[in-house]
C-alpha cells in the first residue's frame, strides 16, 4: 500500500520498524535513515530476511534542512516518520512542508538550550501545512499518543462530558542498575527534574519538581509510589475535550531512582549549562547520558511490567460517571519479540500505528493536529491487533482516595 521514512533508529524507532515490517501489506517499503548508517545497515539486515516490507537505508543529519528535503523528494515516501530527539521536530516539519510529505512524530519540540517543551512552536505551523495540503499528527508515543486516543475513545463511547483526567504511568520492570533511565536519558532526565503542573479551571499550577506524590494500586502490578509531572498532552487535551476541569499526570519511580537523581542534581550533573572540561566545552547532562547504561541495553535485563492509562470521571446521560482505560505490558514478552524492552515497545507500536492511520488514508485532515483530534476507533483496533491490548474498568480505584 505504501512506503514510509522513519527518521531515527534508536530504541523506539528499532520497535516501529520492526511492527512496519511485521505490517508489510500497508508498509511495502521503508527507509530507515539516521545520523549513524551503521545502526540502519544493521537492523535492516537483521529484518530483511522475515519480512515482505523491502528496506532501504540513508545516512542523514535531519537538522540539515536541505538535505533531508533532497531525501524526501527522492524516496518520494506517502509519510515521514520522526524517531529522532525532540530537538529535530521544527526541521523535520520544514523538509515535509518543502517536500509536501505528510508528518508524524512522538514528542513535542524542545530547544536544545532550554528544558522547556510546548506545543506553541509546532502549531505555529497549522497555517502552512494546512495550504500545503499535507497532515502533521502530533504525539504518536504512548504518553503522549495512546492517552490522547484513549481520551478521544472515552470521549466518543463513554462520555457526554468528561471532567476530570488522570494520567496514570506506572514502569514496575526492573533492570538490576540502581540508575538506569528506560528512554534516551537526556530527555528523560530534563523531563523529570523539570518544575511539575496541572491543569485546572482554565489555568496552569505549577508544583515543584516532585512536590506531589500519592500512592497508586495499579491492576496487575500493585501498589506504586506516583508523583505529578508536567506533561505535553495536558496542553492539547485541555483545549480538545468538551468539560474538563482538570488534568494530571503521574509517573512512578521507585526510592533508587530519586536519591540517585537528587545526589546527581545536587552535584550539577543533570545541568544543561555547558562548563568547560580540561580545555574542552562540554554539558554535564550530556556527559552524564555517556556514561549512564544505553536504554537499548536493558532489554534483556529487564523484569517486570508497565501499566499506562487514563482514568476519567465525568457524565453520561445526567449522572456521574468513573472510568478507567488502560495497557499493561511486560518487559520480557517484549524483549522476546522485538529484542527492546517495554518503554519503548509502548512508544513503539502507536509510532507504527499513527504512520500506518496516514499512509491508509484514515487519518487526513490537512494542518497540524494532536492525536485526540482524529477518530479513535481505527487507532483502539490497531492498538489490539499489534501488541498493546487494552483494558476498561468501569469502577476503578480513583487517585485521590477523599474523591
Ligand atoms: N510519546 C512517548 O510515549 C515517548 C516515550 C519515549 C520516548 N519518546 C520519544 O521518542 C523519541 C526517540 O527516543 P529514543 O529513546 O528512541 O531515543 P534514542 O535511542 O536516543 O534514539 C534517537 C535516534 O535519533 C537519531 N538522531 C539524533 N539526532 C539526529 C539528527 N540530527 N539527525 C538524524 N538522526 C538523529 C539518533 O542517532 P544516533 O544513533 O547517531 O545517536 C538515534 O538513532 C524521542 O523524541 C523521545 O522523546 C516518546
Amino acid at each position: 500500500m505504501g512506503r514510509a521514512l522513519i527518521i531515527g533508529c534508536g530504541g523506539v524507532a528499532s520497535v516501529a520498524i520492526h511492527k512496519c515490517c511485521e505490517n508489510s501489506e500497508v508498509f511495502e517499503e521503508i527507509c530507515i535513515a539516521s545520523r549513524t548508517k551503521s545502526k540502519c545497515d544493521a537492523l535492516k539486515e537483521k529484518l530483511q530476511g522475515s519480512t515482505k516490507t523491502v528496506i532501504t537505508t540513508a545516512q542523514i543529519d535531519a537538522d540539515d534542512v536541505e538535505a533531508l528535503t533532497a531525501l524526501i523528494k527522492e524516496y518520494k515516501p506517502g509519510v515521514v516518520l520522526n524517531l529522532a530527539l525532540p530537538y529535530q521536530d521544527l526541521h523535520i516539519m520544514d523538509a515535509c512542508l518543502a517536500a509536501g510529505v505528510s508528518y508524524v512524530d512522538t514528542a513535542n519540540y524542545e530547544p536544545e538550550d532550554t528544558a522547556h517543551f510546548e506545543y506553541s512552536w509546532q502549531w505555529a505551523y497549522r497555517e502552512k501545512f494546512e495550504k500545503a495540503g499535507i497532515t502533521a499528527v502530533l504525539g504518536s508515543g504512548f504518553d503522549p499518543g495512546v492517552t490522547g486516543v484513549f481520551s478521544a475513545y472515552a470521549m466518543k463511547h463513554e462520555f457526554d462530558e468528561i471532567n476530570y483526567i488522570d494520567i496514570l504511568d506506572c514502569n514496575a520492570g526492573d533492570h538490576g542498575y540502581p540508575f538506569a533511565t528506560n528512554f534516551n536519558p537526556e530527555i528523560n532526565i530534563r523531563e523529570v527534574t523539570a518544575n511539575g503542573s496541572y491543569w485546572e479551571d482554565g489555568k496552569w499550577i505549577e508544583t515543584e519538581p516532585m512536590e506531589i506524590k500519592r500512592v497508586y494500586n495499579f491492576p496487575e502490578i500493585g501498589e506504586k509510589d506516583m508523583y505529578l509531572l508536567h506533561h505535553e498532552e495536558i496542553e492539547s487535551l485541555a483545549l480538545n475535550i468538551k468539560g474538563i476541569k482538570r488534568i494530571r499526570f503521574f509517573m512512578t519511580f521507585g526510592e533508587s531512582y530519586l536519591n540517585h537523581l537528587y545526589c546527581l542534581q545536587d552535584v550539577g550533573m543533570t545541568s544543561i549549562e555547558p562548563i568547560m572540561f580540561e580545555g574542552k566545552e562540554i554539558v554535564p547532562l550530556q556527559f552524564l547520558k555517556a556514561v549512564l547504561p544505553d536504554p537499548a541495553s536493558l532489554g534483556p535485563r529487564t523484569k517486570g511490567k508497565t501499566n499506562i492509562g487514563c482514568i476519567f470521571r465525568g457524565k453520561k446521560d445526567g449522572k456521574d460517571k468513573n472510568y478507567y482505560l488502560y495497557n499493561v505490558c511486560d518487559h520480557q514478552e517484549c524483549y522476546r519479540e522485538v529484542g527492546s524492552q517495554a518503554v519503548a515497545y509502548t512508544t513503539g507500536v502507536p509510532a507504527m500505528i499513527g504512520a500506518m492511520m496516514v499512509l491508509t488514508g484514515k487519518w487526513t485532515a490537512p494542518g497540524v493536529h494532536n492525536i485526540e483530534e482524529f477518530d479513535p476507533d481505527p487507532f483502539m483496533e490497531a492498538l489490539n491487533k499489534f501488541g498493546l491490548p487494552w483494558k476498561e474498568s468501569f469502577h476503578p480505584d480513583l487517585v485521590d482516595s477523599c474523591e
